[in-house]
């Protein structure tokens, strides 16, 4: 990794408490151009020393990952070199490869985002089996949910994180959702109702927020954790990941660590930056189908929906 940069639309949504469409995509159309700029004098390069541009082809909001296509796919053409649309969560789950002794293949990642609660087994580039996910809210939504009702501002998953450092644990003891079940799947709109009634029934008193938070956050951990172990056990691989935005949380990285020791494996994390959405796991992923021989496609595409699998290795 060279140079990366993120710019975050955070503040432009928090007013509103959510992603508004038309406004993400028009902040990209101002933006793109002067972050490249910047990135390239920060790395000291010229547009003639890029051998390739990567962008995010999908999934999610149309409106912005069109700006994107068209700013990737023009570049590619004005520069004459190739571009590669890259699938969000590819990025993801090959961001633990960005850093020193990368994870070498195969590895189990648990995928934990805003949108996206997924445990797969990474065979290689463009080789991902889904073993279980989410069947309703992804983890990162339910902290940003609870994170809401404690009174703190969208995404709160961080300072919902950062609250319960204070809380203790037990205080609150929230349902382990589907541990129950065989499988790999989650459930997570059960836990955040929970929360709220014992938030109704302390009558939002701010004393309990912490302990609260605590408790939230320890049964989405073990909920998370214990399905990593049951899939490190059923498949035997020697090494998990976690990748997406919940992947900062710190107890989490701890509990996985400890997991993965269980089954004599060992975790891998990419540095919290990579974890939440930045640009350097898309370059990287496409770095890795370019330099397995991947060429461009005809011009550029974006897509709102888009499985995981659908992808195929580069040139299969
Ligand atoms: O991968 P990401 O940056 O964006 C996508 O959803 O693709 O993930 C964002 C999610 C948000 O729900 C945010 O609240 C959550 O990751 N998040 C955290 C932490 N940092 C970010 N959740 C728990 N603890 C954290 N430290
Ligand atoms: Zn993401």
């Amino acid at each position: 990794m060279v140079a990366h940069r993120v710019y975050t639309q955070t503040d432009l949504h928090e007013v509103w408490g959510g992603v508004v469409p038309e406004l993400a995509s028009r902040d990209h159309v101002r933006r793109l151009l002067p972050m490249l700029r910047a990135v390239l004098s920060e790395a000291g390069l010229e547009p003639r020393d890029i051998d390739g541009i990567a962008y995010t082809a999908g999934p999610g909001l149309i409106g912005a990952l069109l700006v994107g296509a068209l700013v990737g796919s023009s570049l590619s053409m004005a520069w004459e070199i190739p571009a590669v649309g890259i699938h969000h969560l590819e990025g993801h789950l090959l961001a633990p490869r960005l850093e020193v002794d990368p994870p070498e293949f195969p590895y189990l990642a648990l995928l934990v985002s805003g949108g996206h609660t997924m445990i797969v087994d990474v065979r290689g580039v463009g080789q991902y089996e889904v073993l279980g996910e989410s069947l309703d809210d992804a983890a990162g939504e339910a902290f940003d949910k609870t994170a809401k009702l404690l009174g703190l501002a969208y995404p709160g998953g961080a300072k919902l994180a950062r609250l319960a450092e204070q809380g203790l644990p037990g205080v609150y003891r929230f349902p382990r959702p589907m541990l129950d079940r065989p499988g790999f799947d989650f459930s997570f709109s059960g836990l955040k109702t929970a929360a709220l009634l014992a938030l109704k029934k302390a009558r939002n008193d701010p004393a309990v927020h912490a302990d609260l938070a605590r408790g939230f956050e320890d049964a989405v951990v073990e909920t998370l954790t214990t399905k990593v172990g049951r899939a490190l056990a059923a498949t035997g691989r020697r090494v998990v990941v976690v990748a997406g935005g919940v992947g900062a949380n710190r107890r989490l990285r701890a509990a996985l660590a400890e997991v993965a020791a269980k089954f004599g494996a060992r975790a891998a994390y990419p540095r919290p930056e990579f974890c939440t959405d930045n640009a350097a796991m898309i370059a990287y992923a496409g770095y890795a189908r370019l330099a397995a021989g991947e060429r461009a496609g005809d011009g550029p595409m974006a897509r709102a929906r888009w499985s995981l699998a659908e992808l195929r290795p580069p040139g299969g």
